[in-house]
């Protein structure tokens, strides 16, 4: 299988002053080689006795997916020694719980496609998807209870955060509170934190400088913001145009009545009495379960002024990501976090 794009067009390796690239003569060649390894393990991770839950776990490993936490992982491996075999073991486990959550998440947005196949709620039903996220969600525990107390306490930690976001999203804000600070804290738990935590799993497993390890995780939260933040413009996209290269159906999040950036700026605009913002609300709160408007209110808010500005503040949580790594030795490792960091705001899938 082939790591993402920003990884497999990296032009190659760059041997830093310092040497610490010296022996990373392929480094695509390599995460790959890491990436078929956790291929490997995640197919034993999903297999099951019981047909059903075979089959129910198996569906979307095999649908497909970018495997971008895992490839973080096995990318931040490279600043330490990235043979230890509690590496891949990681990689896999993060992996996991991303799947884990695609289940769940599903079913509380009611989407029908997932990288490219029905959703599992769409087959199965809601009671097999969920439960089969939690099988999930145990079998990543599993693999991470092998690498030790630490590793299971950040596990829980961040599958914690994981929680949170979704509950905070799914509740909204408090009286008083800044719906966008709300909005960006829960992007940051939802998304960043399991982001982040690929990362630092990598680096410290694989026994990197402490140092290294806290620049990798700073990096990964706000790199995380940075793709969320993209994956909601990406929502907004034409439907016939786009459900293909995503492999979800655009305009869940409008239909569901899910918050994202730039329906919060746009309702900002038309608080504040801003006429074509106003309009655009007016459309935003139809009843969008009728295609013909969901097609009209994504046609609007598409061209809005609100969503150039979510992708610019996409721009700078990558910019910022990137910024985390100002302290880390040049390199291709280096150039390949921030070719990432990079086109995660540049990306169509
Ligand atoms: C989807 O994640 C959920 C978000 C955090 C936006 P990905 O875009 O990484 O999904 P897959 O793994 O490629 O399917
Ligand atoms: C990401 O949120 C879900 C998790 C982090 C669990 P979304 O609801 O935006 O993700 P997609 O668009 O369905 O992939
Ligand atoms: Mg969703
Ligand atoms: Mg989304």
């Amino acid at each position: 299988m082939s790591p993402p794009d920003a990884v497999a067009t990296y032009p190659g390796p760059v041997v830093s002053a310092a040497g610490v690239d010296a022996d990373l003569v392929d480094l695509p060649a390599t995460l790959a080689r890491g990436l078929d390894a956790v291929e490997e393990n995640l197919l034993r991770s999903v297999s099951h006795v019981d047909d059903l839950v075979d089959a129910v776990a198996h569906h979307l490993v095999l649908a497909g997916g970018k495997r971008v936490r895992p490839t973080l992982t096995l990318l931040a491996a490279q600043l330490g020694d990235p043979t230890r075999p509690e590496v891949v073991t990681a990689a896999t486990a993060v992996e996991l719980t991303h799947l884990a959550s695609l289940y769940h998440d599903d079913v509380m947005d009611s989407a029908p496609l997932r990288r490219g196949a029905p959703a599992a709620h769409e087959v199965w039903g809601n009671e097999v998807a969920i439960l089969t996220g939690d099988l999930l969600f145990a079998r990543a525990s599993r693999l991470v209870a092998e690498l030790g107390p630490r590793a299971v306490r950040l596990q829980a930690e961040t599958f914690e955060r994981l929680c949170l976001g979704q509950l905070h999203e799914t509740v909204g804000p408090r009286p008083g509170e800044d719906p966008v600070e709300h909005h960006l804290q829960v992007l940051s738990d939802k998304t960043g934190s399991l982001i982040a935590t690929s990362a630092r799993y990598g680096a410290e497993l694989s026994g990197a400088d402490p140092a290294v390890v806290d620049l990798l995780v700073a990096y990964g939260e706000a790199v995380g913001v940075a793709f969320q933040l993209a994956d909601d413009v990406l929502d907004l996209s034409d439907p016939q145009a786009r459900a293909e290269r995503t492999g979800k159906v655009p305009g869940t999040d409008l239909r569901e009545g899910v918050a994202t950036l730039p329906t919060l700026l746009a309702r900002a605009r038309a608080a504040a009495g801003d006429p074509g913002a106003i309009a655009l609300v007016e459309l935003l709160d139809a009843d969008l379960t009728d295609d013909a408007a969901l097609a009209r209110a994504l046609t609007a808010l598409g061209a809005d002024s609100a969503t150039e500005e979510a992708m610019d503040e996409a721009r700078r949580w990558s910019a910022r990501s990137v910024e985390a790594l100002d302290p880390l030795p040049a390199g291709a490792v280096k150039d390949a976090l921030v070719a990432f960091a990079r086109s995660v705001t540049d990306r169509d899938r």
